[in-house]
């Protein structure tokens, strides 16, 4: 059983950016991250301040907009569109989830998709279904820099996405079949769950519900790879496989922390960094 390191693994993606960074600002164009946090969730405040951290080790100007809970649709659409009008933001970031009255499709639909450093643009995500250039979304990308790095071969292998959200289970599952893979995807309504997930090579865990895999779905030496993020009513953090029975069963498991969370916000720079780069090609930025 091997651990892949997300932590270690997403500080050398980090100095490679922050290095590529530099070399970009010594040539004139400093890249720009706008994210804009509206309302006082607990998770997306963490998440918004390791974003705008993250940014100023890899010498990104962060461009932090933190709005109220009643901030209203319009007023949400009226920043969006300077932030799209604004040459010196190469990314726009809407952490999610929205407050109920907003609605998030019409928020994320506003973001110029040349921008749209999530990758949640029904734009991006047309050409990632397609196999073509597009801002890959984060946390499913850096699972794909993960499987790389410690050389794990797709081709032809079965991948079991567990969860069908936009932000990973639909995207990753794209990815992996783009490379290859064979894959199935599971959910909530999934008959023989447990079956499914006992056939694959690779299992992705992003169901967001605390040791929800346990050992009696995983294959032997199965990769295993967690995205959840859960807090404990003991503030203990864990993920979505019951990682103390599940790993010594793994040919490769993703801890939590210091998995699969590390390497979301390395992709997140890198996005910004590859749109900054299309904007110094292309001179400007529209
Ligand atoms: N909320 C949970 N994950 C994400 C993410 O990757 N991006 C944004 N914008 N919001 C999120």
């Amino acid at each position: 059983m091997k651990i892949m390191d997300g932590k270690n693994l997403s500080a050398k993606v980090k100095a490679q950016i922050a290095s590529d960074v530099a070399e970009l600002k010594n040539s004139g164009v400093e890249p720009g991250l706008a994210v804009i946090l509206v309302g006082e969730d607990k998770a997306s405040k963490t998440y918004v301040s390791s974003k705008e951290k993250a940014c100023m080790a890899a010498g990104i100007k962060s461009i932090m907009h933190r709005l109220s809970e009643n901030t209203s649709e319009n007023e949400l659409l009226a920043l969006i569109n300077i932030l799209n009008l604004d040459d010196s933001v190469d990314g726009i970031l809407v952490q999610l989830p929205l407050p109920k009255h907003i609605d998030t499709n019409k928020i994320l639909k506003a973001i110029r998709p040349e921008k749209d450093v999530d990758g949640f643009h029904a734009v991006n995500v047309g050409n990632l279904v397609s196999g073509l250039d597009s801002f890959v979304p984060c946390t499913p990308l850096g699972i794909m820099v993960m499987l790389k790095e410690y050389g794990i071969d797709l081709n032809g292998i079965n991948a079991v996405v567990i969860g069908r959200s936009n932000i990973v289970g639909k995207p990753i599952s794209s990815l992996l079949l783009n490379a290859n893979a064979t894959v199935t995807i599971t959910h909530s309504k999934t008959k023989n769950l447990k079956e499914i997930c006992a056939s694959a090579d690779l299992l992705v865990a992003a169901i967001g519900k605390p040791n929800f895999v346990t050992v009696d779905m995983v294959k032997n030496g199965a990769i295993v790879i967690d995205v959840g993020i859960n807090r404990l009513d003991d503030g203990r953090l864990v993920g979505d496989v019951d990682f103390n029975s599940v790993a010594p069963k793994c040919e490769f498991i993703t801890p939590v922390p210091g998995g699969v969370g590390p390497m979301t916000i390395a992709m997140l720079l890198s996005n910004t960094l590859k749109s900054a780069k299309q904007r110094a090609l292309k001179g400007v930025n529209l």
